[in-house]
């Protein structure tokens, strides 16, 4: 297992390191793991001048497997936009071709109270949300802030899709679903947007080769209110990038804490870029409270995605449930009765449970 390792910043060092810890026990164990560390994002351009330096993306090209923990901070907003951390993360996503990303919102358990919605809304919720990566308004040209005619500023973007794009996310999205409870929900904003148009033609379309999977649409504001009515309606959610990007960050909330959900973002080969959803938090960075949980559970999409190995990804995410059985929170999942634990204490429970 080849695996390069981008930390990023604020709390993506100390995450990854609690991630690091479960590679080295499977290494320990005799598999051959094989990490190269990089640096990303803000500390990135800190150390180089540059968000994605040419020796990560290289790196990153290099390994089959990238484990990412998140960029960004308040210090680096007034940076003219490609020195941006953000860049980084959306260079590496668009130059790996990795436009398949997987959201998963499971609840467990454990954690029904510490979401903000009534546990029988939410309990035994399992979706996975396929979001578009590496196309639509994220990266569509034109772009910028120009002078118009009337000697105003205005700001401009475009949501573009092509036929090839959509097609190779339907794919994926119906594959997962056949694997799934073989319900497909395609979340468009048609009837205002053409982009959106074309896609849902060609999800109906690429539905054809699919006869096993109930295909259904939904219009994107419904879907947001629908994933906190009843958000067990949805098994599969397939949709554009920027639609993706905050649904899935809503669907987050129905499991308790954006902090124990994964993501994999996966090329046509099944390269993949592992890293949880939330971001770099520079509101708790470098005080060990941080939650570990997503971004191991991020290797475990990453056994199960990349390496093909469900034995490890099951042993991974069992374990998870384990320290969560066992009552081990930290702050962001805490709730009355429970134990307190730190970034690298809830790491090393895991490993304990491996
Ligand atoms: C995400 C993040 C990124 C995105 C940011 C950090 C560029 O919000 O992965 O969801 O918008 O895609
Ligand atoms: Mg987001």
């Amino acid at each position: 297992m080849k695996i390069a390792v981008l930390a990023g910043d604020g709390i993506g060092q100390e995450i990854v390191k609690e991630a690091v810890k479960v590679l080295e026990v499977f290494r320990s164990e005799g598999q051959s793991v094989e990490l190269e560390f990089a640096p990303v994002g803000g500390k990135a351009y800190d150390e180089e001048g540059d968000p994605l330096p040419p020796g990560t993306l290289a790196l990153a090209r290099d390994a089959q497997a990238i484990l990412l923990g998140a960029v960004g901070g308040i210090k680096y907003d007034s940076l003219p936009r490609p020195k941006r951390p953000e860049q980084g993360l959306l260079r590496l996503r668009k130059e790996l071709n990795l436009f398949a990303n997987l959201r998963p919102a499971l609840l467990y358990p454990e954690l029904a109270a510490a979401s903000t919605l009534k546990s029988e809304i939410v309990s035994g919720l399992d979706i996975m949300i396929v979001r578009e990566l590496t196309g639509d308004i994220y990266f569509g040209q034109p772009r910028g802030i120009r002078i118009n005619a009337a000697g105003e500023r205005e700001g401009f973007n475009t949501m573009i899709y092509s036929e090839s794009e959509i097609r190779r996310v339907a794919h994926v999205a119906f594959d997962i679903a056949m694997k799934r409870n073989r319900r497909l929900c395609s979340v468009d904003k048609m009837n205002v947007l053409e982009t959106t148009e074309l896609w849902r033609e060609i999800m109906i379309e690429v539905s054809r080769e699919y006869p096993g999977v109930v295909l259904s649409h939904m219009y994107v504001d419904n879907a947001a209110m629908q994933l906190v009515r009843n958000p067990k309606q949805f098994d599969v959610i397939v949709t554009g990038n920027i639609f993706g990007d905050i649904l899935s960050d809503e669907a987050s909330m129905l499991t308790g804490s954006i902090g124990m959900l994964p993501s994999a973002s996966l090329d046509a080969q099944g390269k993949g870029l592992y890293e949880p959803i939330h971001g770099s938090a520079p509101d708790i960075a470098g005080q060990n409270i941080a939650n570990p949980l997503a971004t191991i559970l991020s290797l475990a999409m990453m056994m199960r995605y990349t390496f093909g190995d469900d034995m490890l990804a099951l042993r991974i995410e069992n374990a998870v449930r384990g320290v969560l059985a066992k009552g081990l929170r930290t702050s962001d999942i805490f709730e009355a009765g429970a134990t307190r634990v730190s970034t690298s204490q809830m790491g090393d429970a895991v490993i304990a449970a491996l």
